[in-house]
């Protein structure tokens, strides 16, 4: 998306003022335990900014997709518990984000404070983008930060109709994603890579073609690799593979040539005629998979020659792993490559920005997660962001924008 201008907390004197803050504290969760503090931890500066400057910050999310309905195991409570913990000061909770309950905890706020209202998508306006929700959530406060850019590609009350009707500022978070994907993608320093990996091409054809017009070079890894292989002629035997995309994969090969950015396939191939950890496998030339056995990881020879094309990189982004990491060896090559872009990052030799998805989820399994230059926080709205689109809650956070309705 064309770089737009925001307002950051720079432009904000929060002191003695209501701050409604938009974060994104749909965390995993797992029997009923957070099992990943990322999203949490990466917000308490902003909160901690905002208090510390004397504001009232009141922090409203979504969790999972109530549908509208109150779901009692898709409260924020918990959340706002385990806030208070990351913060190391008392954050208050209240059932309701808008109505009586949610004005009586404002009225109750010193400056200072942190409240958690209750989940968004309680509300079935939420979704709907709704402005009488829109104005309910503006009413309770004086400014509006938005800090979620893992939402931000929802057109919802509390992501895009609220900026409307209050000042509205991007949160430290905010910034830091879109200084990142800034510097990846629209005023690279080049050459400039991508790893674009998963499953499916169908599902990131926006991407890829988003892509083409950017970098220099296009790594394309994972099961969708199998893909552009077969398109190619190449027997993949057993593998996961899209055969009604052959002719967009050619198309995109074609496209690719002609704006002189380079596609780089796998070369070679660890294969399995099972799906499980640990089976026995074979490393195989692509030329050569057996007619029984899947591709279920990029070789050693793709990871040399990866290598090779990231030392010639200044920036890279990364999107999907190369192989089936969830299974032991599978990860191997998606660890090998990690661990490569972390030391080359670590050497200030490379700028590298990963998100979206399973991404950020193999990056830490390889243990380098906090080595790249910027793991994004966001899956769907990194996506989005590297299909070159607008994202609407990015949009309405804009300069350009902005003008305040009266509520
Ligand atoms: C996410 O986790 O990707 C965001 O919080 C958005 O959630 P959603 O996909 O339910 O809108
Ligand atoms: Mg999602």
């Amino acid at each position: 998306m064309a770089t737009l201008s925001f307002k950051t907390l720079d432009a904000l004197q929060p002191k003695g003022r209501k701050v409604l803050l938009r974060a994104d504290l749909n965390v995993p969760v797992r029997d009923g335990q957070i099992t990943d503090l990322t999203r949490i931890e990466r917000l308490a500066p902003t909160i901690r900014e905002l208090a510390d400057k004397g504001a009232r910050v009141i922090v409203v999310s979504h969790f999972d997709r109530p549908k509208g309905q109150r779901v009692p195991a898709m409260s924020l409570e918990p959340m706002a518990s385990a806030l208070g913990k990351t913060l190391g000061r008392p954050v208050r909770f209240a059932e309701d984000c808008i109505g009586p309950v949610a004005e009586q905890a404002v009225a109750a706020m010193q400056d200072g404070d942190v409240l958690v209202l209750e989940n968004t998508r309680f509300h079935a306006g939420e979704e709907k983008n709704d402005p009488d929700l829109s104005k309910a959530l503006a009413a309770l406060a004086d400014d509006y930060v938005n800090d979620a850019f893992s939402a931000a590609h929802r057109a919802h009350a509390s992501t895009e109709g609220v900026a409307r009707f209050l000042p509205s500022f991007a949160g430290r978070l905010m910034e830091a994603e879109l200084n990142a994907l800034n510097i990846a993608l629209e005023n690279p320093t080049r050459p400039v890579g991508a790893i674009v990996g998963g499953a499916k091409i169908s599902t990131k054809l926006d991407l890829i073609g988003n892509l083409l017009d950017k970098v220099d070079i296009l790594i394309i890894g994972g099961a969708m690799a199998n893909t552009f292989l077969a398109a190619k002629g190449v027997g993949v035997g057993k593998s996961l593979q899209e055969a009604d995309m052959h002719d967009t994969a050619r198309a995109i090969m074609e496209k690719a040539a002609s704006k002189g950015c380079e596609i780089i396939l796998p070369v070679d191939a660890v294969t399995a005629t099972e799906f499980r950890a640990d089976p026995p496998t074979k490393t195989v030339p692509v030329d050569a998979v057996p007619a029984d056995a899947m591709i279920l990881d990029a070789g050693p020879e793709t990871v040399r020659l990866l290598t090779e094309k990231i030392v010639g990189l200044k920036t890279l982004v990364w999107n999907g792993p190369l192989g089936a990491f969830e299974l032991h060896p599978f990860d191997n090559a998606t660890n090998l490559l990690a661990a490569e872009v972390a030391r080359r990052t670590q050497a200030g030799q490379l700028t590298s920005v990963a998100g979206g998805g399973d991404t950020v989820s193999a990056l830490r399994h390889a243990g380098v997660a906090d080595e790249m230059s910027y793991t994004s926080t966001a899956g769907g709205a990194f996506l989005e962001w590297l299909e070159g689109k607008t994202l609407p809650g990015i949009q309405a956070l804009s300069e350009l924008s902005e003008r305040i309705l009266p509520l």
